[in-house]
């Protein structure tokens, strides 16, 4: 048990603009992470071991990406108990991300909108903090590394961008994600339709070989996608990623759709909405994906999860591994071990 307990600290949280709560949570957590304060938070961790991807993942509960764009705390967050963290997305180069405020709580629908736009400190800072970080993969914790575009980087020249991103953080990172379905920098959605997604994956793939030759170390390379496709479209991404020689999936990131949230206050933002109302949605893109790949191919499902319950649907869809990003926010670090907990019972 952590000593705060997570009914304390949420009103306090919840009394400040989101993205101010969530910058002083992962200031503190920065500070204190490897320190005996580390206990304030800290949580003997579900053991759950199993392989993904060649990956040992010491239970099923990852963090998702953005929570640590710029991986400062992934020492502090690990010790809550996840068998694997995933930081970023990170850019080539710094960028502010959209003018604030770009971070609204919708708490009758456990639900996020967000339209922070790859606010980060660029490569040089996030691999500068993932090389600091050593207690989590220490304990043998996994670290995902989520790489992305600069939004000054015309659509055109995207692939510049990802391989800058792949070479950097190639060294350092135990899988990497390809995030192409991030709804706040402009066109990058448009990455996932069929031509794009060849002309983007072939060079990654190429490059990757090369790196892992030159290494004698293979990093399995991961594709995030958005909940927002139709079965088609689904369907031709999965074959494409297969195709390719992808190593899994990532489904699904935030969602433009607003029909789960309709009339609730700051529903009418514009940005990607998370939590409960991207549940469905992410588990019916979860199937499709199980569908047209079949058994072995690895599914990381992550959208809407709040309890041990919701984590098992995610399997129960063809999920292999499960993240976590709005969950947290609601529910606090217990949510780790209970969704650990329930997907270990399966
Ligand atoms: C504030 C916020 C920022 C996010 N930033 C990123 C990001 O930088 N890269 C990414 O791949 N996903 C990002 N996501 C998407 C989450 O990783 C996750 O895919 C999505 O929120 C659905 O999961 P959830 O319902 O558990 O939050 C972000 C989500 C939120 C709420």
């Amino acid at each position: 048990m952590p000593l705060i307990p997570y009914a304390l600290t949420r009103p306090f949280l919840f009394g400040l603009d989101a993205e101010h709560a969530h910058e002083l949570t992962l200031g503190s957590i920065a500070r204190l992470q490897n320190t005996p304060a580390q206990c304030l938070w800290a949580q003997t961790r579900v053991d759950d071991a199993v392989e993904v991807a060649g990956l040992r993942f010491p239970n099923r509960v990852g963090l998702a990406a953005g929570l640590d764009k710029n991986g400062r705390c992934i020492d502090g967050l690990g010790a809550m108990g996840f068998g694997f963290i995933e930081v970023g997305t990170v850019t080539p180069k710094g960028q502010p991300g959209n003018p604030k405020p770009r971070m609204f709580r919708l708490p009758q629908a456990d639900a996020l909108i967000n339209r922070l736009g790859f606010n980060n400190e660029g490569l040089d800072a996030f691999i500068a903090n993932v090389k600091r970080a050593h207690s989590f993969r220490a304990a043998g914790g996994k670290l995902g590394l989520n790489i992305g575009k600069n939004a000054a980087t015309p659509i055109e020249n995207a692939v510049d961008d990802y391989l800058i991103g792949l070479d950097g953080v190639f060294p350092h990172a135990d899988y990497i994600t390809v995030n192409i379905s991030s709804p706040n920098t402009k066109n990058l959605r448009a990455l996932q339709s069929d031509e794009a997604l060849d002309a983007l994956l072939a060079p990654l793939v190429e490059r990757k070989g090369a790196l892992e030759a030159q290494a004698k170390r293979r990093v399995p390379m991961f594709v995030k996608i958005a909940p927002d496709l139709d079965e088609a479209q689904v369907e031709t991404i999965g074959l494409s990623l297969k195709k390719h020689g992808i190593d899994g999936v990532i489904a699904t990131n935030t969602t433009i759709a607003r029909d789960a949230v309709q009339g609730l206050p700051h529903a009418d933002e514009t940005g990607g909405l998370s939590g409960r109302p991207v549940f469905e949605a992410s588990n019916r893109v979860i199937r499709l994906l199980r569908a047209t790949l079949g058994a072995g191919y690895p599914i990381i499902g992550v959208g809407g999860v709040l309890d041990g319950a919701s984590a098992r649907a995610k399997l129960d869809a063809g999920a292999d591994l499960v993240q976590i990003y709005t969950g947290l926010i609601y529910k606090g670090p217990a949510l780790v071990p209970e969704a650990a907990r329930a997907l270990a019972r399966r």
